[in-house]
């Protein structure tokens, strides 16, 4: 990699963008990272599709011209689902989105019922209805928008006790039983949720294997960048709402080699 080139900028509504980047520093333990939590409009699922492509078209703009990243990795389904033609159309630079891994589970299961766990806006983009149509039309998918779950990981990432009845209650629509076929797979489409797998493992109905894309996003943004991007293996994390992360966040990002804070 070339010690002049800019860093790599991974963008999420929240910090379930992390996900991401331990897979990114799992593959490319060199690159440099800037993080930034548009915790100022968290969630994006609750967003109106026009609203937000506008939103995040205007704060990408503005970023890409602070920082001028090597690359940027849309580390959010909700977002990418919805604007990544037009943010290709605007920025001449590469962007790595995170869309639900639809066409692996569909190409695993054993049992052909999978779920598809997202966010509602996610659930809703007709991006979303495409992949299910061209990856699983052979297979029975249950698309489920929860409509609380990015808020509870925030919650239990930042160190605050989480509710796992509700956890239980969003989660039910996955577990589909046809024909004695149960679901055998949950394709984690959201970025937070990762970091809640261990939960869901604990209270599913019976044991489904999980699909988390971050190391396949990290493989994509290593051919991406093809060597090109800043390499001090470190990295800051930015929160847009220009609030204090708290000691939990800071910690998790510290876990994650961020510093918190322009610098
Ligand atoms: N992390 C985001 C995703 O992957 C969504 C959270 C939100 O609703 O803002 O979809």
């Amino acid at each position: 990699m070339t010690a002049d080139a800019g860093p790599v900028l991974v963008f999420d509504s929240g910090i379930g963008g992390l996900s991401v980047v331990r897979a990114i520093r799992a593959e490319l333990p060199s690159a440099s990272l800037l993080y930034v939590a548009d915790d100022a409009a968290f969630p994006y699922g609750d967003w109106e599709e026009g609203a937000l492509k506008a939103h995040i078209v205007e704060l990408m703009g503005r970023l890409i011209a602070d920082v001028r990243p090597a690359a940027v990795v849309i580390a959010c389904n909700t977002a990418s689902t919805l604007v990544l033609p037009a943010l290709r159309e605007r920025f001449d630079i590469p962007f790595v989105a995170t869309v639900p891994a639809i066409k692996p589970a569909a190409a695993e299961t054993e049992t052909g019922v999978i779920a598809v766990l997202a966010t509602p806006g996610t659930m809703r983009r007709d991006y979303t209805r495409e992949l299910i149509r061209r990856f699983a039309s052979l297979v029975h998918v249950r698309l489920v928008g929860a409509p609380d779950l990015a808020r509870l990981a925030e919650r239990h990432l930042r160190g605050e006790a989480i509710d796992r009845a509700l956890i239980a209650e969003q989660i039910a629509p996955c577990f589909a039983e046809i024909e004695g076929r149960r679901t055998d797979i949950v394709v984690l489409a959201c970025t937070h949720y990762p970091f809640l797998q261990e939960v869901f493992a604990e209270l599913a109905p019976w044991p489904v294997s999980f699909i988390d894309p971050a190391p396949a996003i990290a493989r994509r943004l290593a051919s991406v960048l093809e060597g090109r991007a800043a390499t001090s293996g470190g990295g800051r994390a930015f929160l847009t709402s220009g609030g204090e992360p708290g000691d939990a966040l800071e910690r998790l990002f510290s876990g994650h080699g961020l510093s918190f804070g322009e610098g």
